[in-house]
């Protein structure tokens, strides 16, 4: 009987081989062998990279509340920045009802404080985890923001667009920004050098985190246009 050679990884060294006819497909030079993943528990058995950002939003009590969110990103090129969140947690109801929230980009050294704002609450509903992360306030909404992060963001609540199960796609209105010096782009310094001095948090979900510090340009094809 005769026999494909299948190259698993164009240029590696991995190879299959099965029996010619045993496939109704045609022959083919690459073959991806993939393991079929129950939909219920994917995000479970991969790995997926997401930025970490810590939430901040005004409590009934009028304190403060910060939780950790890796489901957040720039929703469009301007002024929308949003992140996935479910109505049981009190960020969710804090928003909802105060129409406004921050966002802090921690470093990858304060991964420990990033964690403690996901701890749970006494019996007071206070968080005393949240003890570890000291805050200075917003400039334009009634929030406050995580000292030591390297960004920040003040949103105004755009929309909340739910229905997705459990979760809830939070959309807020940037009306004010700002950076630490050193971790703005800068014609004088190499985008790679200021990434390196000052490497972005990285989570890669579930459970790790790496900061990142090397980094390459992206090779844009000529004819790209956004
Ligand atoms: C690393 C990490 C990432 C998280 N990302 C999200 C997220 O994207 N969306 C979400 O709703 N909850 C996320 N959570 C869970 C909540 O932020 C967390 O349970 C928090 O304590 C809820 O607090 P709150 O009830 O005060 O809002 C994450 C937790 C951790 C530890």
């Amino acid at each position: 009987m005769g026999y494909v050679q299948e190259q698993l990884f164009p240029g590696g060294g991995r190879t299959r081989r099965r029996p010619r006819g045993s496939s109704t497909e045609k022959p083919i030079a690459f073959e991806t062998a993939t393991v079929e993943l129950p939909v219920e528990a994917l995000w479970n058995r991969v790995f997926t990279i997401s930025p970490l950002v810590i939430v901040g939003s005004k409590e009934p009590d009028g304190t403060y509340d910060l939780a950790p969110k890796n489901m957040a990103m720039p929703l469009g090129w301007r002024d929308r920045y949003c992140f996935v969140c479910t109505p049981r947690h009190a960020t969710y109801r804090n928003v909802e009802r105060h129409r406004a929230f921050t966002v802090s980009f921690p470093h990858h050294f304060q991964i420990v404080q990033t964690g403690l704002a996901a701890s749970g609450r006494d019996a007071d509903n206070s968080k005393p985890g949240l003890a570890a992360l000291p805050t200075f306030p917003a400039r334009v909404v009634d929030g406050v923001l995580v000292h030591g992060c390297y960004l920040f963001l003040e949103c105004e609540l755009d929309r909340i667009v739910g229905g997705f199960d459990d979760a809830a796609l939070i959309v807020g209105r940037i009306v004010s920004a700002s950076a630490r010096r050193e971790a703005i782009r800068d014609p004088d310094r190499d985008d790679a050098e200021v990434l390196r001095h000052l490497p972005p948090l990285a989570y890669a979900s579930p459970g790790r985190f790496a900061a990142v510090d090397e980094t390459l340009s992206f090779p844009f094809p000529a004819t790209f246009r956004r």
